[in-house]
């Protein structure tokens, strides 16, 4: 039932369209204030403070909305939304009592972790840069929008857009890797398919960018930790990922759990106001991170009244469960440590997103049963879900074409994530129901059909040790140890592998193993199944690894003694799917890292666009003496950034320019031709990258300024372009300034970011 108050809201945010930049959008902004101003006169100042508080979903997860704790809450006008609720009864039940049990009956935003698909899950975000296909990334926010909003959700804790350079920290698997301009790429398609164009349909739902700022930064990879780095890194380095999703139109962000500088990302005035509102022009409304305010305390910045006025005073506009804002801001306005305006101002930004979502419009917008029925899990979206995975999926290695594997073989599958669904989808996957993911097992019968000889043996436990096995398998994701022994597992498995003409060895990390609170300091494959691998490998039969990671892990033994090694990441619900495909060769591997694969853990931090460093390692050399290298481990990746191959061949011409020198207000072109070489169709992500070689700060060895993903029949040669202007050359200099200087530059094209061709040029 619709209040009057409820009808005031006749415009939808169609009207709103790119506000900040369409003369057209103004008519509808400025009715969207007339709105919100005439609600925020009607509000007492509890009730304001009401709309900052997102609390924990408790009680209601399970229980009625009406009695619970948090529905006593709700109906004091105490709560604006809440997260991590299932379901359109349930949340329908919610609103309700909201807007009729409520004085000035304002619906509830609700948000959840729909991370990397809802109930069709897609790989984790890790995996979906690897596409390097934004149309593919965009696609797969939208799907999981529309089935989100037809269940109840309107606002995603989404896209995380954290560069991450150390594999050590679990939460690089929920980010796109290691580079900024990739990472900003895919952020702006991640919020354009997760809003639309902005008009917020209801098969829309609001992002919320995070994790507001450098979280991927955490020292020894250890998670939570501090971050510490000069202005110069942050702005070329760090923030453009989120600064891209704030200008592609993002309604919101969430601060980050590290500090910053010294203090803590939820403290930091800097970061919520001077950058992010003042810098960028940032239009919507900041959330805090899961008790971000409180964890305040413990970071030692005050008790708990003072860190809430420290994170208002900064620029957060909601608390997220800690309910520090709820329980103190009245008294610190009486105190004089905050202002009436400031409450306003974020009362304000919570309104209008739920406005801008149309929910005074119409409160259950989102709840729809009928759509909740049809448009969830559903298999047109599963059929996308396997191509995208499949496309996520990187091809390290493939000596003497071991794959595409015949669907004629006898086949065993043996590992531990073998015939197992739950950790398919991999971390943050809140939404899915694990029973409908797909195994490897079950992917490879259904692509064999009838035909199919595949036999199958877990071969190993995830790891020996059952602690580490229980810790790594959280959230119903646990692997059974069914009493069998570490050798009657070998012994079953090397039986089966005897037997068969090829062995697919599915083995790795478990999705728990990576994600929120998973770092690890061993980045290797777990030692028990290490010895599987090698177990298997004595056989002689031809060995596959399908490896399952949520981060980069050093591979140097794997990559010298392993012929194949196909790396799948987690590839959501659909991954058993999307995997036999790849290895029958239904589809052709075309995935390129995002972050580079060290040797070992002892390199981390390592990627491509370092810095030279006034004592660089000469070129092709090992170790040289007051070089800048180790004693013990060169200094090259076992992968790069950009690597990845595919059942095709790919050959590079030399880069021809349309000049060299570039001059200012113009454009110079590269070309290069991309030859298929091969028997095999295929996929090629052409990189460019270029390097600055004289600056007024030291600049990377190789920044990546474009790329193409092309499709290559057999046989077929594609010219490739590329268009640089002066901004593309841009950094922020030691003032900050964002500048191109004159001088000379490099340029490289090639498919990684190792193996390039090179050409020089001037800018004027
Ligand atoms: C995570 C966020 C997440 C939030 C809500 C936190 O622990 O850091 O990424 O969005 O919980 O579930």
């Amino acid at each position: 039932m619709k209040s009057t108050l409820l009808l005031l809201a006749v415009f939808t945010f169609g009207q709103l369209v790119n506000a900040q930049t369409t003369p057209a959008a103004k008519p509808a902004e400025a009715k969207m204030k007339t709105f919100v101003d005439a609600l925020m006169k009607k509000m007492t100042l509890d009730e304001k403070i009401g709309q900052l508080n997102l609390p924990g979903s408790g009680d209601i997860v399970t229980g009625q909305a009406s009695n619970s704790d948090i529905g006593k809450k709700i109906k004091d006008g105490q709560v604006g939304g809440l997260f991590n609720i299932k379901s359109v009864a349930k949340i329908k039940a919610v609103q309700k009592v909201a807007v009729e049990e409520t004085r000035l009956k304002i619906p509830m935003i609700f948000g959840m972790d729909v991370i990397h698909g809802y109930e069709t899950v897609f790989p984790i975000p890790l995996g979906l840069s690897c596409t390097w296909d934004m149309k593919v990334i965009e696609r797969s926010a939208q799907i999981a929008a529309q089935e989100a909003s037809a269940d109840g959700i309107n606002w995603t804790f989404s896209p995380m857009v954290d560069i991450a350079r150390d594999p050590r920290w679990g939460r690089i698997a929920e980010g796109n890797g290691e580079d900024a301009y990739l990472g900003s790429r895919i952020a702006a398609a991640m919020v354009r398919g997760y809003q639309g164009n902005g008009t917020y349909k209801n098969n829309n739902i609001m992002a919320c960018v995070k994790h507001y700022a450098m979280y991927g930064a955490a020292e020894a990879g250890r998670d939570y930790n501090t971050t510490d780095m000069s202005r110069v890194r942050m702005y070329n380095e760090y923030l453009p990922p989120y600064k891209a999703a704030a200008d592609a139109g993002a309604g919101s962000m969430m601060a980050s759990f590290n500090e910053v500088e010294g203090i803590p990302a939820t403290g930091s005035k800097f970061l919520m106001t001077d950058v992010l509102r003042k810098q960028w022009g940032f239009k919507g409304f900041v959330v805090t991170d899961y008790t971000g305010i409180n964890e305040m305390e413990a970071h030692g910045m005050g008790d708990l009244k003072q860190v809430s006025a420290l994170a208002l005073n900064a620029g957060i506009d909601m608390d997220m469960v800690g309910e520090g804002f709820l329980t103190t801001l009245k008294k610190s306005l009486q105190e004089g440590k905050i202002t009436t305006a400031q409450i306003d101002a974020a009362c304000r930004r919570i309104l209008e997103a739920k406005y801008k979502l149309g929910l005074f419009d119409d409160p259950y917008r989102y709840c729809n049963e009928e759509r909740a029925a049809k448009e969830v899990f559903t298999d047109a979206n599963r059929k996308e879900a396997r191509a995208i995975a499949a496309q996520s999926f990187v091809l390290l290695k493939n000596q003497g074409n071991i794959l595409p594997i015949k669907k004629s073989a006898s086949i065993a599958l043996i590992g531990p994530l073998g015939n197992n669904k739950e950790n398919m989808p991999g971390t943050w996957s809140v939404a899915a129901d694990f029973s409908k993911a797909t195994s490897v097992l079950e992917g490879l019968r259904s692509v064999l059909g009838t035909s199919a000889r595949v036999t199958y043996a877990k071969g190993s436990f995830l790891d020996d040790d059952s602690l580490f096995e229980q810790r790594a398998g959280m959230f119903g994701k646990s692997f059974d140890r069914d009493g069998r022994t570490k050798q009657q597992l070998l012994d079953e498995a090397i039986s089966i592998a005897s037997q068969s003409d090829v062995i697919v060895a599915a083995l790795g990390e478990s999705a728990e193993m990576s994600g929120e609170c998973s770092s690890r300091s061993d980045i290797e494959i777990p030692q028990t199944q290490k010895e599987l691998l090698m177990a298997l490998l004595k056989t002689g039969k031809p060995v596959v690894l399908v490896l399952f990671t949520g981060r980069p892990l050093a591979l140097k033994w794997e990559n010298e003694n392993v012929p194949a090694i196909l790396n799948v990441w987690f590839g959501g619900s659909e991954a058993g799917f999307a995997i036999a495909d790849v290895l029958f060769g239904d589809v052709n591997p075309s995935g390129k890292l995002s972050t580079t694969f060290p040797q070992n853990v002892g390199q981390v931090p390592i990627f491509y666009s370092h810095k030279n460093t006034g004592r660089p390692l000469g070129e092709g050399k090992w170790f040289e003496k007051f070089r800048s290298n180790y004693l013990d481990v060169s200094n090259d990746p076992v992968y790069p950034f950009g690597y990845g191959l595919s059942y095709s061949n790919f050959y590079y011409s030399d880069v021809k320019l349309s000049s060299n020198t570039l001059k200012a207000g113009q454009t110079i072109t590269a070309t290069v031709t991309v030859t298929n070489n091969s028997k095999v169709d295929g996929k090629e992500v052409v990189q460019l990258y270029t390097r600055d070689m004289v600056g007024s700060i030291t600049r990377p060895v190789k920044e990546l300024k474009g790329f193409q993903k092309i499709e290559l029949k057999a046989g077929e040669s594609k010219t490739v372009t590329f268009t640089i202007s002066v901004n593309d050359l841009k950094f922020y200099n030691s003032n900050l300034k964002f500048v191109a200087e004159p001088g000379d530059f490099k340029l490289f094209i090639g498919g990684n970011s190792r193996d390039v061709k090179e050409v020089a040029f001037k800018l004027l």
